[in-house]
């Protein structure tokens, strides 16, 4: 059964170096690994210096690792030419512009680019068969997060539509009777068909993510992204997805004892004051501390992201049911 492991957080936290991180320990186990990321920055091919699609792609170097970058502004535009043309056919001509006009302004609103990228996100969830792993790189804003909470939210929503439907259709048939044979027309109604294909969208997505995933956070030792992730926490509590563990990077590394001056004294400093932060986070914050790592002199690409990989204590070879390894 195919895992699904999900890594969050603020923007430029090093979700995208994490889960490379993450995807390499999971090729390392043995394990047939998809890495999906919704960065519009592209970091992964940054990462693994190689061009990313829409589609899955090997990733050079590494066997049974591929890739996926998901263009959240192309998914919008595409989720809208999809549903403009569904409708269109089932529209009369007269119609036709109206609602184009009506679903072109409901893509500008926010929650379409959600909506959009959740779609993308349960056709990879579809299609994973091939896969033991996918490591999703969530987009830098909370909102992924939130959307992975929508499914039950939106699956009430679309019942009670269901039912307004079911209703109404119920009431044109009866009208009818008087006059003839009554009309039978819900089963070949293409409005319900539609709400039904999406409510069994929603209930496959909300029971992936409740059984077949786990949730890792990854944040920084600052104040800012302490807050930020007790916010996630919060969010992703409320939708009864637990985190499994906490990520956190950059921290900085101690210099050696003999070394003395300004530098020295600066990194001692700010060692001492992130220990009391990472002290708190492991106090307050409900989910273990999976993993801690030291800011690198340069950025986490090639053999770099071996070595963060390698300092990964994150369990890969456990099923979604299991704890991952605290320390
Ligand atoms: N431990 C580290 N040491 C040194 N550089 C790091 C470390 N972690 C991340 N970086 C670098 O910081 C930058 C941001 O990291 P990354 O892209 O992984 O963050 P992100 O959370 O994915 O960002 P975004 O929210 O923009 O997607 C990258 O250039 C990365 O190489
Ligand atoms: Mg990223």
């Amino acid at each position: 059964m195919t895992e699904f492991v999900f890594f969050g957080g603020k923007g430029g936290v090093g979700k995208t170096t994490v889960s490379s991180a993450y995807a390499l320990e999971c090729v390392d186990a043995g394990l047939e690994t998809l890495v999906v990321s919704t960065d519009p920055a592209h970091s992964t091919a940054d990462v693994f210096d190689q061009e990313f699609g829409d589609e899955p792609r090997p990733v050079e170097g590494y066997d049974g690792l591929s890739a996926l970058e998901i263009d959240p502004e192309q998914e919008v535009q595409d989720h809208l030419q999809g549903l403009k043309r569904q409708l269109n056919s089932q529209l009369s001509a007269a119609m036709v512009n109206e609602v184009d006009v009506q679903l072109e302004m409901a893509h500008q609103t926010p929650g379409a680019y959600e909506a959009a990228l959740f779609d993308r996100f349960v056709d990879v969830m579809r299609s994973a068969e091939p896969y033991d792993r996918v490591v999703f790189d969530t987009s830098p804003t909370g909102s992924t997060l939130r959307l992975l909470a929508l499914p039950e939210l939106l699956e009430s929503w679309i019942e009670r539509l269901m039912h307004k439907r079911e209703r109404s259709i119920d009431l044109y048939e009866k009208a009818a009777i008087g006059n003839q044979e009554p009309r039978r027309v819900m089963d070949g109604d293409p409005i319900l068909a539609r709400l039904r294909e999406r409510k069994e969208r929603f209930e496959f997505a909300g029971e992936t993510l409740r059984e077949n995933a786990a949730f890792y956070l990854v944040m920084n030792p600052d104040e800012l992204s302490i807050r930020e992730t007790e916010r996630s926490l919060e969010t992703l509590d409320e939708a009864e997805l637990p985190v499994r563990g906490l990520v956190v990077n950059r921290l900085t590394p101690k210099p050696n004892p003999d070394e003395e001056g300004r530098g020295a004294r600066y990194l001692r400093q700010r060692v001492a004051t992130e220990r009391d932060r990472l002290e708190r986070i492991e106090r307050e914050l409900a989910p273990p501390v999976v993993a801690t790592i030291e800011t690198r002199v340069e950025e986490v690409r090639g053999s770099l992201l071996e070595d963060v990989a390698a300092n990964l204590e994150i369990d890969v070879g456990s099923s979604a049911g299991e704890r991952a390894r605290t320390e």
